[in-house]
């Protein structure tokens, strides 16, 4: 066999194990043909020297918003796409949004394959958020949605006025969903308890950005995750809450995965690394703290962080996704939306960060590849399983994504710990295209020296940067999810035996 590519001398990490020094990577056609010693080149084979490097999974993004109608200085797939790669992402995951007066999902998901085919420099696939589930769209449109246009998961809002969902409308989706094998995404935020806090604040002239912090608090998180998971129990559908903030929602996440019922976590970076405080104002800047408005929001205090990382390292979280959701800054239809008349009004600033580049150096950094096993938070195998594995098997990408193994796709991340020193993230060094990073000035431990997708190298830190091409990523038909925590058929504590069949179709 002769390869296109054979990587070599590097360590390479796999979701359970990191492989003994010495295994070669043979890469033909954008597959990873085989795993062995002195693979055989010729000069035809392209040969990438990993020496005292490790080698994990290409990334993959779960949750990634790009051209969003609400977010209009938002990354589009060109740019979201290229920040991907430059930060160790080959795939990600995008929302396709049902507008409230769409009755077809067809035409949106249209327009969304319009504006991702052809300007995409990673591998993509699509997650529907349903803002408008009529019996329509769940009999007879969801079903095509799954198997035909490979769109098996949803995303479900518990807040935001134009996008919330009531408990029955959340209930007739899970059950939709589940019949299907779609993966139900939740973003759990008690919708009336913030709205409340919302007209207390600004009744009380409470509006700069800070406030947003303080409208909606844990509890309000809390509840609708409890919420989430009890209406998740009653009809037997597997979910996944996404972006948790909070130790008291994680735990009971935590407390339904004992008791073996399919439900999932998600957190991202920013929840792991910054706090409230960050929505202060700068002196020379009142304004400033919009740049941190995301929801839920950063919260007060550092033990928060603290919990958060030990969901992390006792498996209570399945994935860590960026929730890249970002808007520019310094722009009249951007974060400034919330400053009007010269008077910030937190309620109306674009909610979300970016962070699609920055997620995979950021977690790296709290690895064993980089601390020692004293201070690492997380083991090099639960690293791939955060960022990539997990990811691929939930939403249906993992005959082929996720794993480096024979007839994967060739979808590799290259860190060289040590030699290339430490990286402080600043907005100049990235490729998204909003005009702020969150995390500007944090100090990373390592960063990706090259990306490969499909057997190409995309990302080549020292020569070249982005090097990938704008129309070499690929739509991903997914196939259906498997759930990872826990398992369908669960009795519902004081429910009779099988006593849904009296209900349920
Ligand atoms: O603040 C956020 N996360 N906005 C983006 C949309 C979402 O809820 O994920
Ligand atoms: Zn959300
Ligand atoms: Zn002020
Ligand atoms: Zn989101």
């Amino acid at each position: 066999m002769e390869f296109d590519l054979v990587v070599k001398n590097g360590r390479i990490v796999t979701a359970s194990e990191v492989l003994p020094l010495g295994l070669e990577i043979g890469v033909k056609d954008g597959k990873i043909s085989c795993l062995g010693t002195s693979l055989p080149t010729s000069q035809n084979t392209k040969i990438v020297d990993a020496e005292g490097a490790y080698i994990t999974p290409g990334g993959i993004d779960s949750h990634v918003h790009l051209a969003q109608a609400n977010s209009p200085t938002g990354d589009g797939f060109e740019t979201g796409t290229r920040s991907a790669i430059a930060g160790g992402t080959t795939t990600i995951i995008a929302f396709v949004t049902q507008e409230r007066e769409q009755l077809s999902l067809f035409p949106m998901l249209e327009d969304y394959h319009a504006k991702a085919k052809g300007v995409s420099s990673c591998d993509y696939g699509f997650h529907y958020i349903l803002t408008n589930p009529t019996k329509e769209i769940l009999r007879n449109e969801l079903p095509i949605i799954a198997r035909k246009e490979g769109i098996t998961s949803v995303k479900l809002y518990m807040t935001y006025d134009p996008m919330k969902l009531n408990d029955r409308e959340l209930l007739s989706i899970m059950m939709a969903c589940r019949a299907l094998g779609m993966t139900t995404m939740i973003h759990a935020e008690n919708s009336d308890m913030i709205a409340l806090i919302i007209d207390g604040l600004e009744a009380n002239g409470n509006t700069d950005p800070f406030f947003h912090a303080v409208a909606r608090p844990r509890i309000a998180e809390d509840e609708a995750s409890y919420r989430a998971i009890s209406l998740s129990e009653l009809v037997d559908a597997p979910i996944l809450i996404v972006h948790m903030s909070s130790e008291t929602a994680m735990t009971h996440v935590r407390k339904a995965q004992t008791r073996l019922l399919p439900v999932h976590a998600e957190t991202c970076p920013h929840y792991l690394y910054l706090l409230s405080e960050e929505l202060k104002s700068k002196p020379h800047d009142h304004f400033a703290g919009a740049k941190h408005v995301c929801s839920p929001p950063l919260r007060h205090y550092p033990q928060d962080l603290e919990a958060l990382w030990q969901g992390i390292a006792n498996g209570t979280f399945t994935v860590v996704s960026s929730d890249h959701a970002p808007s520019k800054y310094d722009h009249p239809d951007g974060k400034k939306l919330g400053f009007v008349d010269g008077i910030p009004r937190f309620a109306k600033i674009p909610n979300g960060l970016p962070g699609l580049e920055t997620r995979m150096a950021l977690l790296f950094s709290e690895s064993e590849a980089c601390l020692s096993p004293d201070e690492a938070r997380i083991g090099l195998p639960k690293f791939v399983q955060l960022t990539s594995t997990n990811a691929a098997k939930m939403y249906g990408l993992a005959d082929r994504k996720g794993s480096i193994a024979p007839g994967y796709d060739a979808d590799i991340v290259i860190w060289h710990p040590g030699t290339n020193g430490e990286t402080t993230i600043t907005q100049d060094m990235l490729h998204h295209g909003v005009d702020y990073t969150p995390f500007e000035g944090l100090r990373v431990r390592n960063w990706p020296r090259y990306t490969i997708l499909r057997g190409e190298v995309v990302w080549n830190k020292d020569e070249g940067g982005v090097v990938g091409k704008a129309d070499y990523g690929q739509y991903l038909k997914r196939g259906p999810g498997q759930v990872i925590v826990g398992k369908t058929g669960q009795k519902v504590h004081g429910m009779l035996e099988n006593e849904r069949q009296y209900w349920m179709h």
